[in-house]
Order: structure tokens, then C-alpha cells, then sequence
């Protein structure tokens, strides 16, 4: 047999027939699991010091698979390596590779463990680095948030709910609620980190291995806080694959929450921000258009990383103890997810942190407007009426003012007078600025208030940086 077969011939030694070649493309997974490959070979590497460690194989051989291993890995990263369909997936590349380098010694390195262990190791490793890499680029995130809102400290806009205007808000308080999402999203995934911080390797194809290995010592080498409590388990969980994509469905959501009001705040009616060219796109057929495709794109994408989601899920549901190859189809999905919440957080937050604010725009659609119906309530209110009178009192005020077409501010004392007896000259110091001044709980939009977020925003993200 052709050396370039040894792992393949080996593993079909019990069939008389070669695999049919569309089946052989059906089941193989390299095209996308290549990407597992440094994972595969940091565990491979540590799974051959503790098989030398343990005295299973000799500390020559150990030593001879080791260089194998760091020269193929060398190979894929300078673009040298022949990934094989025929191999199936990248485990087997790599192994009959290391055939291929070191001859027959290649063979010990499987000792004490199955493909389903190895790639249930590859894929915490893979989701390890992922988590690490989300919660750095969602800090990046959180910090060009800060700076706009830092920036903005003094710019009121309207607050809405039902999209229609209802109170005014700081524009950073409304910036800062994006910090709070994140925030949780930070947590969620550092949380996810727990569950996937356990070594499954040493499970073996279900059952646990016959040789006397040392988990713990992997779990030490490669970076793992535990060792799988339970064989069947730990080859058949991919719990930490769905709380990453969970974790990233809802962090997405929040991106494309954001990402809508950056559609609507950029368009001529609203033009409370201006995109920078940079994240700008064109038409093709009208020369005045300077779209927010990126927004748009984020908004988007989210439904293919909810999708990702959805179709693990979906794909574990119905899956007997312990390894079915259905599994293999977790890759795709979770390196999808991966690439789309990176690159959406990365250019949002150049987008965000090029973002032009026109604040004169955003206390403009409340001049005129009776956005400060609840302060009028209020006041009255604390001249002793009950609330639910007071909010009658200004219905029935904001229904004559519409039908004179006049704002608060243009109706005269007796027009006020006429509703309640109550009304008096102090009336017209109602603002929107003493409106956010009276939101002076915690949590409120007072100035004073924002000014305490943003700096217990700015102290997490210290205190996590410290961690
Ligand atoms: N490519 C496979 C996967 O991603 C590796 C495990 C194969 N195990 C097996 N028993 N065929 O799941």
C-alpha cells in the first residue's frame, strides 16, 4: 500500500470495497474542518507527552511524533499542506501525514484514543479561543460606546417608545443602555467559558480508554480547568457549541438593535447622525444616496447566526448516546457564527466610532411637540393633584393645543387656566432639559445620573482587564 493510504487502508482493513466516491465527498468534512487543525495538533502533542509521561510509549517516539506534528503544522500555516478528501477530516490528514514524516512510529500516537474524543478536544479548544477573541472585540465594542457617550455628555434627544416620541433622554443614556446589552453579553460568554473549560480527551470512543492515562496532566498542558466526569457524555456533549451560538444569537440581536436605529437615525427624516464615507455605501442608480449597508448587513446577518443556532439545536435533539456522526455537522455553523459576530462587532465598532452626531437634529423634532406632556403631569402633581387627574388634565390639553396647532410653550396662561386652576407662571421653565434633570433616579437620564453609569462603566471595564 501507498504510503499516502497507510490511515485510510488501516481503518477500512474490515471491508473487501473501496467507499463509493460520492459517499467518500458525503461524509468528508475537510473542506471547513482544516481550521481545527493548530486545536488538533496542540492536543495530539500533549496527548504523546502524557502517553511517554505514562510509559505507554517510549520518550524516543514520543519526541519523533511531537517534530512530526510541529512541522506539519508548520506546512498548513505556510500554505504547504496537501489537505486530502479522501482523508476525511482534518484528524486524519494530520495522522497520515505524520505517517508520511516519521514511518510507522505515526501509529502509537492514536494509543489510548478515538477521533470522537480528539475532536470533542478540538472543538473546546476551538470555542475556547473563540469566547477569548468575542469578549476582547465586545470590549472594543463597549469602549468606542463609552467615548460617544462621553463626547455627547450634554446632547438630548427624544426618547420613544412605540417609535413614537414619549420622553426626552441624554443621547448618551440611550448609548449606554447599548452598554448594559453588551455588558450581559460579556458575561454570558465568560460564563459559556465554565462549561467549555473541561477536558474530554481520555472518554475514548464512548466508554473511557484500557491504558492507564493521565488526564489531569493534559488538562494541565493544554489549559483545562477540569477533567469530563463522565466518558459517554463527553464525547456526545456539544452544549458548549450551542451556548456559544446562543450567547452570540442574543449579542447579534442586540448589534442589529442597535443597527436599525442606525438606519433610522441616518435617513434625512431623522439625521440625528451622519455615517462616515468610510462606512457609507452607494447606489448604483441614484448618485445622491449614501446608504448604511453595514447596518443593514449587521441587522442581516443576525438571522443567519440565529439560524446556526437553530439548527444544532435541532441537529442534537434526536441523537442517541453517545457519538452519531450528524455531530460533524456542528462545524460549519459554529465557524460561521464565529466569523459573523467577529467581523460584525469589528466593523461596528469603527462604524460607531466614526459616527458623526448632529445634536441640534435631535432636539429639533421636539421643538413644537408635546414630549413634555408627562413633566406637565408631573407638575401638577406636585401641586397636589393625583396623578391620574393630572394625566386627564393634560390629555384634554394636548387635544386643544393640536387643534390650535400651538406647542406647550406657545399657549398663553389663561389657555392653561382653563384645564386647571393649578397652572401658573413657573409653567414655561418646563423644558426638556429640566425634563432629564428631574429623571434623577438611579438608573434615570439625569446628567448626574449618566455621569455615575459612565463611570461604573468605565470601572468594569477596568476591573476586567485586571482579571
Ligand atoms: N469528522 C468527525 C466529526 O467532526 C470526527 C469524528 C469522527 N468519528 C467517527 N466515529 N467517525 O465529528
Amino acid at each position: 500500500m501507498a504510503k499516502k493510504d497507510e490511515v485510510k487502508g488501516h481503518l477500512r482493513s474490515r471491508f473487501k470495497k473501496s467507499v463509493d466516491k460520492a459517499a467518500e465527498k458525503y461524509v468528508a468534512s475537510i473542506s471547513f474542518d482544516w481550521r481545527l487543525y493548530k486545536h488538533d495538533i496542540a492536543g495530539s502533542i500533549a496527548h504523546a507527552h502524557m502517553l511517554a509521561k505514562q510509559e505507554l510509549i517510549s520518550k524516543k517516539d514520543a519526541e519523533l511524533i511531537v517534530s512530526g506534528l510541529v512541522s506539519i503544522r508548520d506546512e498548513i500555516e505556510q500554505g504547504k499542506f496537501e489537505f486530502k478528501p479522501e482523508l476525511e477530516d482534518i484528524h486524519m490528514n494530520i495522522e497520515s501525514r505524520l505517517f508520511e514524516k516519521i514511518g510507522d512510529v505515526a501509529g502509537k500516537l492514536h494509543t489510548a484514543r478515538s477521533r470522537n474524543d480528539q475532536v470533542a478536544l478540538d472543538m473546546r479548544l476551538f470555542v475556547k479561543e473563540a469566547i477569548s477573541e468575542t469578549i476582547s472585540r465586545l470590549k472594543d465594542f463597549q469602549l468606542v460606546l463609552l467615548d460617544i457617550a462621553e463626547a455627547n455628555k450634554a446632547v438630548i434627544m427624544p426618547g420613544y417608545t412605540h417609535l413614537q416620541q414619549a420622553q426626552p433622554v441624554l443621547f448618551a443614556h440611550h448609548l449606554l443602555a447599548y452598554f448594559e446589552m453588551t455588558q450581559r453579553d460579556v458575561v454570558r460568554f465568560q460564563d459559556c467559558l465554565k462549561r467549555t473549560d473541561v477536558l474530554p480527551l481520555g472518554s475514548g470512543a464512548l466508554a473511557g480508554v484500557a491504558y492507564p492515562v493521565d488526564r489531569n496532566f493534559i488538562a494541565q498542558k493544554l489549559g483545562f480547568s477540569e477533567v469530563s466526569a463522565n466518558s459517554l457524555d463527553a464525547v456526545s456533549d456539544r452544549d458548549f457549541v450551542i451556548e456559544y451560538e446562543a450567547a452570540a444569537a442574543i449579542s447579534m440581536m442586540h448589534i442589529s438593535r442597535l443597527a436599525e436605529e442606525i438606519v433610522l437615525w441616518s435617513s434625512a427624516e431623522f439625521g440625528f447622525v451622519e455615517l462616515d464615507e468610510a462606512y457609507a455605501t452607494s447606489s448604483s442608480i441614484m448618485p445622491q444616496k449614501k446608504n448604511p449597508d453595514v447596518a443593514e448587513l449587521a441587522r442581516g446577518k443576525t438571522g443567519r447566526v440565529y439560524g446556526n443556532l437553530l439548527s444544532l439545536l435541532t441537529i442534537m435533539k434526536g441523537l442517541p448516546l453517545a457519538y452519531n456522526r450528524d455531530m460533524q455537522e456542528d462545524k460549519e455553523g459554529l465557524f460561521d457564527t464565529v466569523d459573523t459576530l467577529i467581523s460584525t462587532l469589528e466593523v461596528f465598532t469603527g462604524l460607531i466610532k466614526t459616527l458623526k452626531t448632529n445634536s441640534a437634529r435631535m432636539e429639533q423634532p421636539m421643538t413644537g411637540s408635546y414630549i413634555l406632556a408627562t413633566d406637565l403631569a408631573d407638575y401638577l402633581v406636585k401641586k397636589g393633584l393625583p396623578f391620574r387627574q393630572a394625566h386627564s388634565i393634560v390629555g384634554k390639553l394636548v387635544q386643544y393645543a393640536i387643534g390650535k396647532s400651538k406647542g406647550f410653550q406657545e399657549l398663553s396662561l389663561d389657555e392653561y387656566r382653563v384645564f386647571s386652576p393649578l397652572f401658573a407662571d413657573d409653567v414655561y421653565s418646563i423644558t426638556v432639559k429640566t425634563s432629564v434633570q428631574a429623571r434623577n433616579t438611579v438608573g434615570g437620564t439625569a446628567p448626574a445620573q449618566v455621569v455615575a453609569a459612565l463611570s461604573r462603566a468605565k470601572k468594569l471595564i477596568r476591573a476586567r482587564n485586571e482579571k
